[in-house]
């Protein structure tokens, strides 16, 4: 029994998929926004080896959001352009980083460190989807957020490899 309840009834149908949408959408378009992030993270970066990541970002992303329109597709859905935006606060924290430090290993650290948290944003975000996928029956929907949720995994893998030389760099104050 409710009581007291403080939902402000903007669903209009409680359930699973409603659920799922709010995932997706948000998701949807963090992706969106991350594209032209990791654009800029490849003019900020200095390590050449961190800019490659970077720009394989810019690829992913534009993957992952063609894999969340298929999965749109297939279950009829649409994004709610009104979905919260979650990552508002990680590209802020960047752009900080950007202004207030020169170009070097130090900076290279700090935007890995944001980097990986964007990233396992996406691995919860999509491993959620996923789950709630294959529950629904929609096996193939959740083999595209399952890719997803594997290419956020490997992005941060890559981030920690590369964070092991570039933090020692920024340890000894290397040029
Ligand atoms: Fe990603």
């Amino acid at each position: 029994m409710k009581t007291q309840s403080k939902n402000t009834g903007t669903i209009e149908q409680e359930s699973l998929e409603s659920v799922f949408q709010t995932e997706l959408s948000e998701a949807y378009y963090a992706q969106q926004r991350l594209g032209k992030f990791y654009g800029k993270l490849v003019s900020a970066a200095h390590s050449p080896e961190l800019k490659t990541i970077f720009e394989q970002q810019v690829h992913n992303t534009a993957l992952q959001i063609s894999r969340m329109e298929k999965c749109m597709e297939m279950l009829g859905l649409k994004a709610d352009s009104g979905a919260a935006d979650v990552i508002s606060g990680f590209i802020g924290a960047a752009d900080e980083i950007i202004a207030d430090y020169n170009e070097g290993h130090v900076r290279d650290t700090a935007l890995i460190a944001t980097a990986q948290k964007i990233e396992h944003y996406g691995i919860s975000a999509y491993g959620t989807m996923r789950t709630i996928a294959t529950l629904m029956g929609r096996v193939q929907c959740a083999q595209l957020l399952e890719e997803n949720k594997d290419e956020e995994a490997e992005t941060d893998e890559a981030l920690t490899r590369i964070s092991m030389s570039i933090n020692q760099h920024a340890l000894v104050g290397a040029k």
